[in-house]
């Protein structure tokens, strides 16, 4: 009996354990209840011959010498599964930081141009009611221009609408404020606009407005021609083509040349190499006497932009719903 403990306690000894499936055979041969260690209480008590409390004792070394690999073992194979889980040598998971989105950028970009030469920002609401946005601005009911812009109505007495335009932040400012005024607004303005690839529901505009004595168109051309000069570049070739809006006497549109070397440049500028970026003009003085600003004493002008069209000319995009798609592969081209 005595050679079979010993032999047992050999196999327990060399028994390897490397999986948990070696530790399950380990545990079902030497320490269930009729696994080999248990079957030599059966002998003892079998065979009077044998000295009980010595074999018992011996039996019971040999169970303990079992439990504890059994025992160390279970420790060992977790700490091996855990340590896989924070196996060092394996590259970390990046965690992508976000971009700026590319109207984001130009719109900073526009705004930091303005900045160093005094304007500041000034942002309002984008539900207006009719007065700011049309009635103050020359556009009295019925007036023709208003259906050029496409209105969504708020209320049904059609007083309350998503602004059309920034233009309704002059008429904010300049009825709390006195002149010197010299602001920027940008902001988000909504049309009833089919969306197609040129046109959305809604967009983005700038708007920039300068009263105080004695300002004089001259004084519109060098600002915007600073203004393009800084966004496209020292050699830009700008032109200011008379134009009409209600809100401003005499009024003009600026385009900048963009050129005639490729088929797309003949498509976006209709074969003439110039393409319209914004719409100027002196403040029309009923609009400054609208606002209670005193016009014999004081003039101004205002120009205004939209940031999607001026994006999708810097950065050569042939379709405006891209901005609003959210998708990554379009935004990461931009960071
Ligand atoms: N509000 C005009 C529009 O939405 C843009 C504009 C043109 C703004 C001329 C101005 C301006 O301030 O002087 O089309």
């Amino acid at each position: 009996m005595i050679d079979k403990l010993k032999e047992i306690k050999k196999q327990i000894i060399e028994f390897e354990i490397k999986t948990t499936e070696d530790l399950n055979k380990f545990k079902s041969y030497f320490l269930v209840k009729k696994g080999v260690i248990n079957d030599f209480w059966l002998l003892i008590k079998k065979d009077a011959t044998v000295d009980k409390s010595v074999f018992g004792k011996k039996i019971n070394e040999i169970k303990n010498l079992a439990s504890e690999k059994y025992q160390k073992n279970i420790f060992l194979l977790e700490t091996k599964s855990s340590k896989k889980e924070i196996d060092l040598s394996l590259s970390s998971h990046m965690s992508s930081l976000g971009g700026r989105h590319p109207l984001s950028k130009i719109n900073n970009k526009i705004i930091s141009i303005f900045n160093k030469i005094g304007f500041s920002i000034v942002n309002d609401r984008e539900i207006e009611d009719d007065w700011h946005n049309f009635t103050a601005l020359n556009l009295e009911e019925n007036h023709p221009a208003r259906d050029m812009q496409d209105t969504f109505f708020v209320t049904k007495d059609k007083n309350i609408l998503l602004r059309t335009h920034t233009s309704s932040v002059q008429v904010r400012h300049m009825t709390k404020n006195k002149p010197p005024i010299k602001i920027i607004s940008p902001g988000r303005v909504f049309r009833n606009e089919t969306v197609s690839y040129r046109s959305n529901c809604f967009f983005h505009q700038i708007e920039g407005l300068y009263i105080d004595e004695n300002v004089s168109f001259s004084d519109l051309k060098k600002t915007i021609d600073y203004f393009i000069k800084s966004f496209f570049g020292e050699k830009t070739k700008t032109r200011f083509r008379p134009s009409f809006f209600p809100f401003t006497e005499p009024s003009a549109e600026v385009d900048v040349y963009w050129g005639l070397e490729s088929e797309s440049d003949y498509k976006i500028t209709k074969g003439t190499g110039w393409l319209e970026i914004m719409g100027c003009g002196m403040v029309d003085p009923n609009v400054l006497e609208n606002c209670n600003i005193d016009s014999k004493k004081y003039s101004g002008f205002a120009f205004g932009m939209g940031i999607e069209r001026i994006a999708m000319l810097k950065y050569q995009i042939n379709d405006l719903r891209l901005f609003f798609d959210n998708d990554l592969r379009f935004l990461k081209q931009f960071n």
